[in-house]
């Protein structure tokens, strides 16, 4: 298939490019490179070893993102594009809703214009609010939008919504949901990997900062949580497994029966953030220095999937280990 990768050059939308090339498929990479770099844009070519049509285009410019779909014929598009830092959604919710909503509905108009019907939607756990009881599966659900505690977590929502609607609206529409856990590591190579500018606000690329002697280290939010060591529990899934997720779900746009499929991608694992640290410890051989200080707002104390649904359907499991997601990140960090 020829596949128009919205958001292409970011941490996920890359992993998945290779892994789409790897299966015969073929990409073309549209990124305004807002929280990206063009270098990524180049290590996918080294990775897939040709040439990818890239177009440095914000998807919110319909004029622009036009171009495209006029020059290209695609047979799908998958959306990676938007913003996606939880705690900058809350002050700067406007700039969340209009970046992520406009962006997607001006998608899903071209997509009809250009009778491009098959999308694939970039989702995530927190869709599933704060109330949700671990192991989740697809039919739990927030059951009211305050559930939700970020405006990130709700244009992810309303973004499920629009396409639901349209996919309803309009059978020709086959609608992908695609809903991650907690994606980490790094590609093997060490070309690919989460390049967050500033800050880090994840667990994983912090802990990878202080490990490198980046940052002096890291502060664990809570140890007073209802878990094995007090520490927050998560569903943390290796980049490249949740890229191949995306690549077995491409078998939904076959099935002619329905034509909204909704699957978690995550391992069904939870992990603590000190399980972590011990983990990374491991991988790296470096010790990862940290500190007990208060909870963070808006944090659960568990967090994690049963992907018995991906696995059935799509004959898809996360394969990559706990060791294998610190080692892949320790070594793009060092790179
Ligand atoms: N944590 C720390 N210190 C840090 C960062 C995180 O102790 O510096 C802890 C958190 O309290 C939490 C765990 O590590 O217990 C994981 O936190 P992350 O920030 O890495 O991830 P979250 O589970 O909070 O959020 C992630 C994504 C969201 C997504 C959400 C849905 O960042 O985009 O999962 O499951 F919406």
């Amino acid at each position: 298939m020829k596949i128009l990768v919205a958001g292409g050059a970011g941490y996920i939308g890359s992993h998945v490019i290779v892994e789409l090339y790897k299966k015969g498929h073929k990409a073309v990479c549209v990124d305004n490179l807002y929280n990206s770099k063009i270098k990524a844009v180049k290590n996918i070519e080294k990775l897939i070893g040709e040439k990818l049509p890239f177009y440095k285009i914000d998807c919110c410019d319909k004029k622009k993102l036009e171009t495209a779909f006029k020059k290209e014929k695609f047979d799908a598009v998958m959306m990676f594009q938007g913003y996606k830092a939880v705690g900058e959604s809350v002050t700067k919710p406007v700039a969340y809703y209009r970046n992520n909503i406009d962006s997607a509905l001006t998608i899903i108009e071209l997509m009809d214009k250009y009778n491009v019907h098959n999308v694939m939607f970039s989702s995530s756990a927190t869709v599933y609010g704060k109330n949700a009881k671990s192991p989740i599966t697809e039919k739990d659900k927030a059951l009211i939008l305050n559930d939700i505690t970020n405006p990130y977590g709700e244009t992810k929502a309303m973004i499920e919504k629009i396409l639901t609607d349209k996919a309803h609206a309009d059978k020709r529409f086959n609608v992908v949901l695609l809903r991650y856990f907690n994606p980490v590591g790094a590609h093997d190579s060490g070309l690919l990997g989460e390049d967050p500018n500033g800050l880090p606000n994840n667990l994983m690329p912090y802990v990878a900062k202080v490990a490198t002697g980046k940052l002096p280290y890291l502060k664990v939010y809570g140890n007073d949580y209802k878990t094995k060591d007090g520490t927050g529990v998560r569903d943390y899934i290796h980049v490249v497994d949740l890229a191949l997720g995306h690549v077995a779900a491409l078998k939904c746009y076959k099935k002619k029966k329905e034509n909204v499929h909704i699957y978690n991608l995550g391992t069904g694992k939870g992990t603590s953030v000190l399980e972590l640290v011990k983990a990374y410890e491991k991988a790296s051989g470096k010790k990862v220095k940290y500190k007990i200080v208060a909870r963070r707002a808006g944090d659960v104390d568990r967090l994690y999937c049963k992907p018995a649904k991906a696995n059935k359907e799509l004959g898809w499991y996360a394969k990559r280990d706990l060791y294998n997601m610190c080692l892949t990140s320790y070594n793009f960090e060092n790179k």
